[in-house]
């Protein structure tokens, strides 16, 4: 995905949606740091620039990361394998964007169906999840270790795929 995606917030601020790139690396990892109780190395995240089934999306800000998504697209299925968007700007509709523009790619590529998994306490993430018609499907007992949390399996259907 070549593309570029420009929005300007209520408040006037413009945000920007586009490939990540290694420079963004540095800054997705902080991120990550900050957010996550079991964060994703920064190898990973490299790793991802060189996974040909990988999308990488960073959303940005005067040039400043301020969220990021990775997605794994296999024939007709994608997964959302990480997304998150810097806690001082949640709130503002940064994850509902990202999550429009991974619609977009989901439609250009045909996907017929997308899963994710999330922890069962992560409010928050469902509720956005739930927003974009992902259903729970399924549950995975202490998924996430280090949390010592389950984790739910959603998923949703496309393109006029049924479930
Ligand atoms: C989950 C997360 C990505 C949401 O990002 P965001 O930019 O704040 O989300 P948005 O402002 O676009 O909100 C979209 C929807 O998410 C839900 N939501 C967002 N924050 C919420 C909160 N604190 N409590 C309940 N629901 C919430 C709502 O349904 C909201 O829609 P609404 O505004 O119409 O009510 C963000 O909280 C985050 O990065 N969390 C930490 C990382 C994480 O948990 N990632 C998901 C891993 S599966």
């Amino acid at each position: 995905m070549s593309t570029e995606f420009i929005k300007a917030l209520d408040s006037g601020v413009q945000i920007k949606i586009r490939p990540m790139q290694w420079e963004d690396i540095e800054q997705v990892y902080q991120l990550e740091k900050r957010i996550f109780v079991a964060p994703w190395s920064r190898a990973s995240f490299e790793a991802e620039l060189l996974n040909r089934y990988s999308y990488n999306l960073v959303a940005t800000n005067e040039n400043v990361v301020i969220g990021y998504a990775i997605i794994w697209m296999f024939v007709d299925e994608l997964h959302i394998a990480n997304l998150a968007v810097k806690d001082s700007w949640r709130g503002c509709g940064i994850a509902t964007w990202i999550m429009n523009v991974i619609f977009n790619i989901a439609h250009e590529n045909h996907i017929k169906i997308m899963h994710l998994e999330v922890r069962k306490s992560n409010e928050a993430a469902i509720n956005l999840y739930k927003k974009f018609g992902f259903e729970i499907v399924g549950y995975r007992k202490n998924y996430y270790e280090k949390e010592k949390e389950d984790a739910i399996l959603m998923s949703t259907c496309i393109n006029d795929t049924v479930l």
